[in-house]
């Protein structure tokens, strides 16, 4: 008889007590399908007595995540506690060095030390792996290392955030304000306890970084992203854009360019018929294109414990049946230093401003643009009441940099009643 996979799992919150659930409820289904008892040995959280509504009393308790990572009856460390250093890190490296595999949802651990754990990991002869890092029950991590392996990939793309979503959709929906709108998102617990990484844009930087060093078999480079938040985002935003057939996504996208690798995770506006544009709510959208499988769009839920514990079970299974694979697709030490492209490729611009409302002020408008180099596809002035005028433009292709030098030309006309706002038109 093959001897059974012995989990000691850190971190019993929303994943934790989910992965817990899925091995009580589908033991039988497991040892199907693998060949092998999958048990847990041990696990830790902070609070030993804390009431988690999951039955734990057949496991041995550590109260430190180092000391379980190392027990002789773990097979597979399961780090479920979060944090990009600290415990999560330490038991992590931990559990490498004394030889057990090591099963993490933790993206901000992985975009920040991905490269030296996956190095440590494959010295020693272990996995690492990392499916829930990524829009959580979807299983982009696999599509990419092995379904995809044959393709040159060109692009990855994809709403990873769900909270983010789930705020603009809603200020679109409801027609409220971004705070109201946040402030009802932090009701319903959907924020991260420190909310910056969610509407800040980090949370789906990290995971954008991970994506893109499978991608194009590049070192994590988070700090070769250029970020910027749903912050700024107003119901106008929201309102104008769609006036124009647009919806505003947080949109990460990686892709090859002459120039090297463009990386960013930024707000975007979308065909509102296309796939992405017509994501609602917390779900996840990723947007894979390769040279042979041209393109495939991977859609479902991108946290939560039921699928998020999925997909921390998939890497186990995974273990338990001995399939291997290196941490980012290609051995660690083959990984290319990252060359991030200086700048972003051409796109259309959306350009909202509040202008005076006086003679010869659209005409100042489109001359800064005209003298930038900046060409208008669409313009659009909106009725109102107040002496400001709202306008937008939508402009032809042009690189950001063109239209960053109007917008600043157009400070000094007098003309503007606020700083315009630029959001980029994505091609999907
Ligand atoms: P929670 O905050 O719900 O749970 C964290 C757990 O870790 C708690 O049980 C906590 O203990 C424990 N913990 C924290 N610090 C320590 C420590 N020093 N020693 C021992 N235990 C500790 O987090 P989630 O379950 O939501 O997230 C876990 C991981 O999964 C994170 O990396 C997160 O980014 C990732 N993830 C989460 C998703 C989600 O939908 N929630 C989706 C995708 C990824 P205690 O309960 O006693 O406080
Ligand atoms: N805060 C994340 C989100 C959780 O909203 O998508 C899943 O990583």
């Amino acid at each position: 008889m093959s001897t059974p996979l012995r989990l000691g799992i850190a971190g019993l919150g929303t994943v934790g007590v989910g992965v817990v659930r899925i091995v009580q409820r589908h033991a039988a289904l497991l040892e199907t399908r693998t060949g092998r008892r999958v048990t847990i040995s041990a696990v830790s959280a902070r609070t030993r007595d804390k009431d988690r509504g999951v039955r734990l009393g057949d496991y041995a308790w550590e109260d430190d995540p180092v000391a379980l990572a190392v027990r002789d009856d773990v097979d597979v460390f399961v780090e479920l506690m979060g944090g990009s250093d600290g415990p999560a890190k330490a038991a992590t490296e931990a559990a490498i060095r004394a030889g057990k595999h090591v099963v993490t949802a933790n993206k901000a651990m992985l975009a920040i030390h991905g490269q030296e754990l996956a190095e440590a990991a494959e010295n020693k002869g272990v996995s690492l792996r990392f499916e829930a890092a990524v829009a959580g029950g979807i299983p982009v991590i696999k599509a990419l290392t092995e379904g995809l392996a044959g393709n040159e990939i060109s692009r990855v793309m994809g709403v990873m955030n769900g909270t983010c979503n789930y705020i603009l959709t809603r200020m679109q929906d409801a027609g409220l304000d971004y705070q109201t709108v946040f402030a009802e998102a932090d009701a319903l617990g959907y924020l991260e306890a420190d909310p910056t990484l969610d509407v800040g844009g980090i949370d789906a930087g990290h995971k954008l970084a991970i994506l893109a060093a499978i991608a194009f078999g590049t070192r994590v480079d988070f700090s070769g992203l250029h970020i910027e938040g749903i912050e700024r985002i107003t119901i106008e935003d929201i309102e104008q854009a769609a006036d124009m057939g647009y919806r505003i996504k947080l949109l990460g996208v990686a892709q090859k360019t002459g120039r090297g690798l463009e990386a960013r995770m930024t707000p975007c506006l979308v065909p509102d018929t296309s796939p992405l544009g017509q994501l609602k709510g917390g779900t996840n959208m990723v947007v894979l294109e390769g040279d042979s499988v041209d393109q495939i769009v991977l859609r479902g839920p991108g946290a939560g414990e039921g699928p998020t514990a999925s997909a921390v079970m998939a890497d186990v299974l995974d273990i338990a049946r001995g399939n291997t694979v290196s941490v980012f697709g290609i051995p660690a030490d083959q990984l290319a230093a990252p060359e991030p492209a200086a700048a972003s490729a051409p796109a259309a611009f959306y350009v909202r401003m509040s202008l005076i409302d006086k003679p010869g002020v659209l005409a100042k408008i489109a001359t800064v643009l005209g003298d930038a180099g900046v060409s208008i596809d669409r313009m659009r002035q909106y009725g109102h009441t107040d002496p400001h005028a709202p306008v937008l433009i939508v402009t032809h292709k042009t690189a950001r940099d063109a239209l960053d030098r109007a917008i600043e030309a157009m400070e000094g006309t007098g003309v503007l009643a606020s700083h315009p706002v630029a959001i980029r038109i994505e091609d999907v």
